[in-house]
Formats: C-alpha cells, structure tokens, sequence
C-alpha cells in the first residue's frame, strides 16, 4: 500500500498481541471490551506525543522544580456511536478530564453509505484537538462523513484512531483529508463484498454490547 505522511501504522507485538484475541470469534463481549480499551491506550500514548504541555512549578521535598504537564483541556474525544463508545475509555485513563462529544452514525448495509443521526460535541471544540475513535475503518466513509463534520463546526486539529483498517479506508480518509493525522493499529488485506474487513473480527458494535 502507498505511504501516507499523515498515516500511523503501529507495528507494535504487545498491541499484535491484544489485536489476535481480539480477531479470535471465541473472545467473549467482556473480554473483547477490555481488550479494545487496553488497544487504545497504548495507541493514544503514542498518538500523543505532540499534546500541548505547558511548564508548571513543582516542590519537591528538597527544592523548587520546573516541570512539564499536559494540557489535559485542548483535548476532545469523539467517539463515533456505537463502536468507538468502547475505546472512550482507553482514552480517559490517559487524559481523565477530557471532554467527550458524540457522533451518531451508521452504515446503510446496501449502499454501504454512512447515514448521520446525532451530534453533541463539547463547547470550545474549534480550539481543541479532537481524536474521532472509531475501531473499524472499512470503506472510510464514516470516518470522512466524522470529520465533515467536525470540519463544520470549524475544528482545525483533528485525529483518527482506529483499531483495524482496510487499505481503501485509509487511502479515502488520507487522500481526501491530508492534514488529519490517523493512526490504525492494524492494516488488513481488503473489503469483502459485504464492505466486511479481511480478516477483521466482525462486526466491531455487536461484539462489544453483545447484540449478536
Ligand atoms: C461500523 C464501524 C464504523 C463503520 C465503518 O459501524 O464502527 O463506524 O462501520 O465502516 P466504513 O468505513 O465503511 O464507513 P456500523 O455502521 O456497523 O454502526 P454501529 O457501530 O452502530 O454498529
Ligand atoms: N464495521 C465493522 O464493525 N466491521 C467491519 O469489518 C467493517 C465495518
């Protein structure tokens, strides 16, 4: 697959580790929740290491210090309903006060067309960074139709992290916007004639609430 500068590809064994449990169809819904959460946090830890930080002074028991510490508010989380609800979390350990919006949206299953029904984002979202979570990127229609919006409500710094994508996913979101900064754990082989991910682990929503 063509490189992308704007395209993380971690190639990391202890997050390979987690991703075969979770590709497994044996993994239980707990399970499979836990281990999207763990996924995310080691993703997000790398995902930010450009996070705004500002310089604090700090008293250590023998002197005065000057230290770094995040700028936990200039992040927004926007998980995109249903499946990105389970990576929240594993986002929120590494930055606990950080404010989450929500975009509703899923799949026609004939078009394969994404169909929006929601959105409730944080004030002041047009000065943060806002990391849309979203485990699967299969077409990349979602995730564009995410960023849209996004883009409308005038956000200028927005990521993508998603656990598994398909090479004509990241090819549509990275072409079609250069400057959001996606980060995937995994790139799979291709899109099955259902728009399914190959190998993947199905469908990322039902395993996660259980409604299959
Ligand atoms: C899944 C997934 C993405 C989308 C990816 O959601 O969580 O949002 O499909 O596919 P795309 O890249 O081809 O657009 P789905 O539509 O199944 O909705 P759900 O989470 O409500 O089940
Ligand atoms: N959505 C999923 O949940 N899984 C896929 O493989 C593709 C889209």
């Amino acid at each position: 697959m063509k490189q992308y500068p704007n395209v993380t590809i971690f190639d990391h064994p202890l997050i390979k580790h987690k991703v075969a449990i979770l590709r497994d169809k044996n993994t239980k819904t707990k399970e499979f929740r836990e281990l999207v959460e763990e996924i995310t946090t080691l993703m997000t830890y790398e995902a930010f290491k450009d996070v705004p930080t500002r310089t604090v002074e700090v008293e250590t028991p023998l002197e005065t210090t000057e230290q770094t510490m995040v700028c936990e508010n200039s992040v927004a989380i926007i998980p995109v309903l249903r499946a990105g609800l389970g990576m929240v979390n594993g986002v929120h350990t590494l930055f606990p006060t950080a404010k989450v919006g929500h975009i509703g949206m899923y799949r026609d299953e004939e078009t394969l067309e994404p169909k929006e029904y929601y959105c409730k984002l944080p004030e002041g979202i047009e000065s943060r960074v806002a990391v849309i979570l979203d485990p699967m990127l299969a077409t990349g229609g979602s995730a564009v139709a995410a960023i849209d919006m996004l883009k409308k409500k005038g956000c200028k710094h927005i990521k993508l992290m998603s656990i598994i994508a398909a090479p004509e996913g990241i090819k549509t979101v990275a072409e079609t916007y250069p400057d959001v900064k996606i980060y995937v754990s995994t790139c799979d082989r291709c899109l099955n004639e259902h728009g399914y991910i190959l190998p993947g682990l199905g469908d990322a929503g039902d395993r996660l609430f259980g409604t299959k």
